[in-house]
């Protein structure tokens, strides 16, 4: 007797490309004379080729320790990781050596810095310092180096550049300044560039051209970019994914345009009722009330729910998982750490 046929199996779906960056269960400790501040507490994200990645969060939620472990950077000590992985092209970063990562931070991950005035070197002239990049990594001679150095000020738009080549820093006003430092982080093509503020410093109008700038520039090379900032306005237009931590913690991801018509965290909620709107002129401005916590003691349960206006009791003793958020019309990926997502999303 013939056997019937079993239905044809689905034809397995293809592997997803293995994402640039892979952040798992990241910890990040401070031993400091008042105690252990937790700055990083099970951070969970990843950057593809060619995505951006916003991370968002108040001042003092972890967004630039994170960043700086990524890097290789940490102050330490008194910071340790204690727990993680950082998987950068496939390679575990933290198994590394340090003359490792020193290569990894050369050509594969770049960094802005949020003060570039800080980060350039004040004696060397920025087409010298450009250059020396060329000269040390690709070990081209002085005089090749320098063109590229005029090349990539032109890419980055900064006028006249071959007479503005032999000046300093502090001669460059602040938004040439922080393209300078976008010139630095792209000078060896990297996969992946983290931008830590990288236009807080800077004047509304010159805020923009910048991160427009950083948005062409990624989009020409391809590369995977992380955002940080405290500012929800500054990122709508150049972000694909967000991710808003809180107090360490990772506590909403979703696609930008998801989040910003429906946040399903509280806390997200507050971000985005106090960004000015110009339809909204006049009004005062919404303000989360009180202030993130000390790292040092971050409150039990759910670290928000000091400042939670959805709080209950359950809050206040049980950790909410980032759990995975679904609705109809979605079927993306999306995650809260709240109890009360689903009644957060519905507004
Ligand atoms: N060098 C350091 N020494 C001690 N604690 C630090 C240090 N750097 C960061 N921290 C701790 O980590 C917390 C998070 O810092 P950070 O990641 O810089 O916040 P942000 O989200 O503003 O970038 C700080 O509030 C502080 O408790
Ligand atoms: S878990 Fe509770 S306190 Fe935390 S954000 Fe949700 S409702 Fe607010
Ligand atoms: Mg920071």
């Amino acid at each position: 007797m013939a056997t019937p046929l079993s239905p044809a199996s689905p034809a397995p779906a293809p592997a997803a490309p293995a994402p640039l960056l892979d952040v798992r269960d990241l910890h990040v400790e401070f031993r400091t004379r008042d105690g252990v501040a937790r700055a990083v507490n099970g951070v969970d994200y990843s950057v593809a080729a060619g995505e951006t990645l916003a991370v968002l969060g108040e001042s003092g939620s972890g967004k630039s320790v994170t960043a700086q472990a990524i890097m290789g950077i940490l102050e330490a000590p008194p910071g340790r990781v204690t727990r993680g992985e950082i998987l950068f092209q496939g390679r575990d970063l933290l198994k590394l050596t340090e003359e490792e990562r020193r290569k990894v931070r050369g050509a594969g991950l770049a960094m802005i810095f949020q003060d570039a005035l800080s980060a350039l070197n004040p004696v060397l002239s920025v087409g010298d310092q450009l250059g020396e990049m060329f000269v040390v990594h690709r070990g081209m001679s002085r005089k090749d180096a320098r063109a590229r150095a005029v090349e990539l000020m032109d890419r980055v738009r900064i006028p006249a550049a071959r007479e503005r080549a032999g000046q300093y820093p502090h001669q460059f006003s602040g938004g040439m300044r922080q393209r300078i430092m976008i010139a630095m982080a792209m000078a060896l093509e990297p996969a992946l560039i983290i931008a830590d503020e990288p236009t807080t410093a800077l004047d509304v109008t010159v805020q923009a051209q910048v991160m427009d700038l950083l948005a062409e520039l990624k989009g020409e090379l391809d590369m995977g970019l992380i955002l940080i900032t405290h500012d929800l306005g500054v990122v709508a237009d150049v972000a694909d994914t967000i991710a808003v931590m809180y107090a360490g913690r990772i506590v909403e991801k979703a696609p930008v345009h998801e989040l910003y018509r429906a946040p399903a965290h509280p806390y997200t909620r507050g971000l985005l009722a106090s960004i000015p709107r110009l339809d909204h002129k006049g009004r005062d401005l919404y303000a989360i009330k009180g202030l993130p916590p000390s790292l040092l003691r971050v409150p039990p349960g759910c670290a928000f729910h000091p400042r939670c206006p959805m709080a209950r009791d359950v809050c206040r003793t049980e950790v909410p998982p980032l759990a995975r958020v679904t609705y109809e019309g979605f079927a993306g990926e999306r995650r809260s750490a709240c109890h009360f997502w689903k009644e957060c999303l519905r507004g």
